[in-house]
């Protein structure tokens, strides 16, 4: 059983049109996801990092949100333009992408 170095997880929830809470469906979360997942296997990390769907991560207001384990780092307002920098500095150097983070406090992407 191969163990991944990473493990990215992303909203995809949907809500209805009228909800006030919105989600990170409507914010094409899915086009995040299918690069994310598309990426990592052009780049041969499929073994190394795991790119899953999730439910409603309780950030809605923050989406596309995503967290990354085991460092428990999480990106909000991520867009499908976003996906290369976390995958080259943060999936592969291991370093955070800092202006998305939403996770520190006083963080300017709030
Ligand atoms: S709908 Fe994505 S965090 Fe709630």
């Amino acid at each position: 059983m191969s163990r991944f170095e990473r493990h990215v997880f992303v909203c995809v929830n949907e809500r209805p049109g009228d909800d006030p809470r919105g989600c990170c469906s409507a914010k094409d979360s899915a086009a995040v996801l299918d690069r994310l997942k598309g990426e990592t296997h052009r780049r041969g990390l499929k073994g190394k990092v795991r790119i899953n769907k999730a439910g409603c991560l309780d950030q809605c207001a923050l989406g596309v949100s995503i967290v990354v384990y085991p460092e428990g780092v999480w990106y909000g307002r991520v867009t499908v333009a976003d996906v290369d920098e976390i995958i080259e500095k943060h999936l592969v150097g291991g370093v955070p992408v800092e202006r998305l983070r939403t996770d520190l406090q006083g963080a300017s992407h709030v």
